[in-house]
């Protein structure tokens, strides 16, 4: 019946942490109040070490409920636990000097006062790890400072992504299921982030299962933990994942479903299991095909190609023995405005056009408005602040543009408004995505986020 106090006070951790904080601080300003005399303070000192004390211990006790009943892998949090017990120690030991010896001046009591500042400082950064994830201080740092200290952005994970011609050769678990825990699942079953003991990255470690033992069973499929929490109704506190998170699609779900009870195999394809097309087919990619105006325009020479590529452009045709080409400057960072030059030949040509992380600029407008077939564009991590995008509505077929990390601001993106053919921008990390409480009408989608799916109510299950 009261089993809930022992979680509950586990919660009240992250509040009880800031009454040792803020004691020790207060305990270390009076004893280093720059004043001569201080021993008329000293029974102040004595009571703020004190409350320090208790309030560390009392912190520490939440702490290990906390991570007792919440299940955290004890490797996630053992240096923010020892700490913390170390942090608390340290307060009772210069508690206990300070009331025996009566003298601030000591050289033991100024060693703990430094050793215990340090380990507050990081006890409380750890600790602060662990709730808003490692990345969240790196995270908001501009990339250059990011690479700088060893961070390559961190892992996005690929929705599940099927070529319609080929689906029958794709792996039931590889291709469908781990990318479905990769996207439901991953942020908290990880290594660094193992909550339940459960990490579901891999086959062995999803046949390992939690700390209450194996998630998928083999005597009824529908019984194993990892199905069953799923389907639990969302409200549930046993519900995966937990209710505030995205939850899988409909069909995500069926499908897990469906492999379970397919005997949760991980060579199998999909064909061997017996998934049929209606199944997967939400999950094909779309054929980009159909966005691509309809022209009739002749093969450009073989030869003609390979001197453009040889300035060291990126180009294949968009499709076999077609006439529409693909042009990438991936390999071309040095690329600027008036290299378009070279492509002006092809121009008419180019459907897709990658100029992401070159060294283009606004200016690069007045020459694009001339690709008259560009329809995707990608112009990701450049200079462009969107001055001129209105030169882009000459390109009457841009059916998509990427804008991501790029200094576009809304005001500029407006300029797209009415666009005949555009229908989606991407502007995650820019000015305009954290603009974007300002709603504006826009005659085109613009996605500011990292490319996640939106939640919408009918994705989510309510059994
Ligand atoms: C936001 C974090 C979060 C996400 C996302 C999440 N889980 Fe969990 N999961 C937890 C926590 C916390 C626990 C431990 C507490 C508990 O048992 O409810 C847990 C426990 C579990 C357990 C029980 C393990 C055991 O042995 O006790 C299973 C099974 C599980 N999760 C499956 C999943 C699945 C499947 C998904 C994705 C569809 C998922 N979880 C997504 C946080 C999450």
């Amino acid at each position: 019946m009261l089993d809930f106090i022992i979680p509950l006070i586990g919660r009240f951790h992250p509040l009880i942490v800031h009454l040792p904080i803020g004691f020790i601080l207060m305990a270390l300003l009076l004893m280093y109040y720059p004043k001569k005399d201080k021993l008329p303070i000293l029974p102040a000192i004595e009571i703020a070490l004190l409350w320090s004390s208790i309030t560390a211990v009392l912190a520490c006790i939440s702490g290990f409920l906390l991570y007792t009943s919440e299940g955290h892998a004890f490797e996630t949090v053992q240096n923010h636990l020892i700490l913390g017990l170390v942090t608390a120690l340290i307060c009772l030991l210069l508690f206990f000097q300070l009331k025996k010896s009566k003298n601030l001046n000591s050289r033991k009591i100024h060693f703990n006062s430094v050793i215990l500042v340090i380990s507050l400082m990081l006890t409380g950064h750890l600790g602060g790890n662990l709730t808003h994830g490692e990345a969240y201080l790196i995270e908001v740092l501009p990339e250059s400072i990011q690479s700088a200290l060893g961070y390559s952005g961190y892992q996005e994970f690929e929705p599940i992504a099927l070529e319609e011609n080929r689906w029958e050769d794709a792996l039931f678990y590889e291709d469908i299921i781990q990318p479905i825990l990769n996207q439901n699942c991953r942020s908290c079953h990880n290594p660094k982030n193992t909550k339940g003991g459960l990490l579901l990255t891999s086959k062995e470690t999803i046949l390992k299962g939690g700390k209450n033992g194996p998630v998928i069973s083999e005597a009824s499929w529908e019984e194993g933990q990892l199905y069953h929490r799923m389907t639990l109704p969302l409200d549930h506190e046993d519900h995966m994942p937990p209710k505030e998170k995205r939850q899988p699609l409909m069909e995500e779900l069926e499908l897990v479903k469906y492999w379970l009870a397919s005997g949760a195999s991980f060579e199998k394809s999909l064909v061997m299991a017996g998934v049929t097309k209606e199944m997967v087919a939400p999950f094909f990619i779309k054929s980009a095909a159909s966005i691509y105006p309809k022209v009739e325009l002749p093969i450009v020479d073989i030869n003609k190609l390979s001197i453009i590529r040889e300035k060291g452009f990126f180009i294949e045709p968009m499709n076999e023995g077609s006439s529409l080409l693909k042009v990438s400057c991936i390999n071309f960072t040095d690329f600027n405005e008036a290299n378009l030059e070279w492509l002006k030949e092809i121009k008419q040509h180019i459907v897709f056009l990658d100029l992401s992380r070159t060294k283009i600029n606004d200016q690069v407008f007045e020459s694009l408005k001339d690709f008259e077939n560009l329809t995707i564009l990608k112009l990701n991590g450049t200079q462009i602040s969107g001055n001129g995008l209105d030169l882009l509505q000459q390109c009457k077929h841009l059916n998509q543009l990427h804008l991501t990390e790029t200094e576009v601001n809304l005001d500029n993106l407006k300029l797209l408004n009415k666009h005949p053919k555009l229908e989606k921008v991407f502007a995650y990390k820019t000015p305009a995505a954290t603009e974007n409480e300002h709603k504006v009408d826009l005659t085109f989608e613009v996605m500011f986020g990292n490319f996640e799916l939106p939640i919408l109510p009918t994705d989510s299950i309510t059994f």
